[in-house]
């Protein structure tokens, strides 16, 4: 089989994730964070979480060097903020609400989740590096609906199937 990246690209998006924006800080102190939707769940004991991130990440230096990160699940009312994360804009953090969580990462307000998690393993997978943590502290709401990524374009639950 002829193997076309876009092809590949296109039958991955069939497969629906919760859209995240993972954080860290960067050896000067300023914020770093990317839109991610690999993060997954890897161990239930020890707490493990996993996330991918491409070599080409502006944010992937600031990653490796510092020794946490943390994963802000989003709300379905955080669509701009994805987008902002998912670009490389110079202010990104422009009026974005947060506050210090472990290892002083940005844990962003009014999200589904956050995960504060130090830094176990980090794996070169392909053209990705593969980020495990250890979750050191949780938070999460009961009732926030989460932004789903599906096809390439965003999406919300709905309630029940008909
Ligand atoms: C919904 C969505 C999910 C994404 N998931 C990932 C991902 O899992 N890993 C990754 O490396 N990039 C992912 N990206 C792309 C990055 O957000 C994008 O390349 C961003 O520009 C990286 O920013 P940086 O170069 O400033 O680090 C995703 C983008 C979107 C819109």
């Amino acid at each position: 089989m002829s193997f076309n990246p876009r092809t590949f690209r296109n039958a991955l998006g069939c497969f629906p994730t919760g859209v995240t924006i993972v954080t860290t800080l960067a050896d000067d102190g300023s914020p770093i964070g990317v839109t991610i939707s690999s993060f997954t769940s890897l161990s239930l004991s020890p707490p493990l979480v996993l996330f991918c991130l491409g070599d080409q990440s502006s944010g992937l230096d600031a990653f490796l060097r510092a020794g946490h990160f943390a994963v802000n699940v989003l709300s379905d009312e955080q669509r701009d903020l994805s987008d902002r994360f998912a670009s490389r804009k110079e202010h990104k953090w422009k009026d974005v609400a947060f506050e210090a969580g472990t290892g002083g990462v940005p844990i962003l307000a009014d999200c589904v989740a956050n995960f504060e998690c130090s830094v176990v393993d980090v794996h070169q997978g392909g053209d990705h590096r593969i980020f495990i943590g250890r979750v050191e502290r949780m938070h999460y709401s009961e009732t926030g609906k989460p932004l789903v990524y599906h096809r390439g374009d965003y999406a919300a639950l709905t309630s029940g199937i008909e």
